[in-house]
């Protein structure tokens, strides 16, 4: 069976645009963990952590992985704190290929504030705060995260140009796909 690839990485890491276009280049189903969550509760991600708290966005993001528990070819973005929980990474590991995409913290920073173009960012955990309050969260979460992002099986520079990182992994997913 090909297993699905998983991307996962810091937000802002391109995961969700990789997954498409990975997924487009393939013609693989593409999932998005944050979407689905979002989908499930009805709501964005801000309000089901405001109204229920992180644990519970947690649990939701692990109830994917029972959903997708044998799942054939796809491509799947997952949050940027889905391998904090310990189910969703043995998932990650046992069931899919997993890439890991990382970048720097400020390229992260950069690249999630020219998506919003200047309207709210979508992350939780970032809005409300000044440049230099994201900068310093985003450094955190990087180094507290970076460790357990590099346990998957692929680590690739995703602060390369998007175009160079697909290539990369279309040649993993190539790869994959005769083991
Ligand atoms: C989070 C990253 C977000 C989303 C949630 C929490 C995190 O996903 O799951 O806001 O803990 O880093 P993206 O990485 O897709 O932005």
């Amino acid at each position: 069976m090909i297993h699905p690839i998983t991307l996962v990485g810091l937000m802002g890491s391109g995961k969700t645009t990789l997954a498409a276009a990975l997924g487009e280049y393939f013609g693989w189903p593409v999932y998005d963990t944050d979407s689905w969550v979002e989908a499930r509760e009805n709501k964005p991600i801000s309000e089901i952590v405001q109204v229920h708290g992180w644990d519970y966005f947690r649990f939701q993001e692990a109830e994917f992985c029972q959903s997708f528990a044998e799942i054939g070819p796809s491509i799947i973005a997952t949050g940027g704190g889905f391998i904090l929980t310990e189910s969703n990474l043995h998932w990650l590991l046992h069931k899919t290929v997993s890439v890991y995409l990382h970048v720097d913290p400020e390229v992260a920073l950069s690249r999630i504030t020219q998506s919003s173009q200047g309207a709210s960012l979508s992350r939780p955990l970032l809005d409300g705060h000044s440049r230099k309050e994201q900068e310093a969260i985003l450094y955190e979460l990087y180094t507290q995260r970076d460790p357990l992002y590099r346990s998957v099986q692929y680590t690739i520079d995703g602060n390369a140009p998007l175009d160079q990182v697909l290539h990369e992994l279309i040649e993993i997913a190539s790869i994959s796909e005769v083991e």
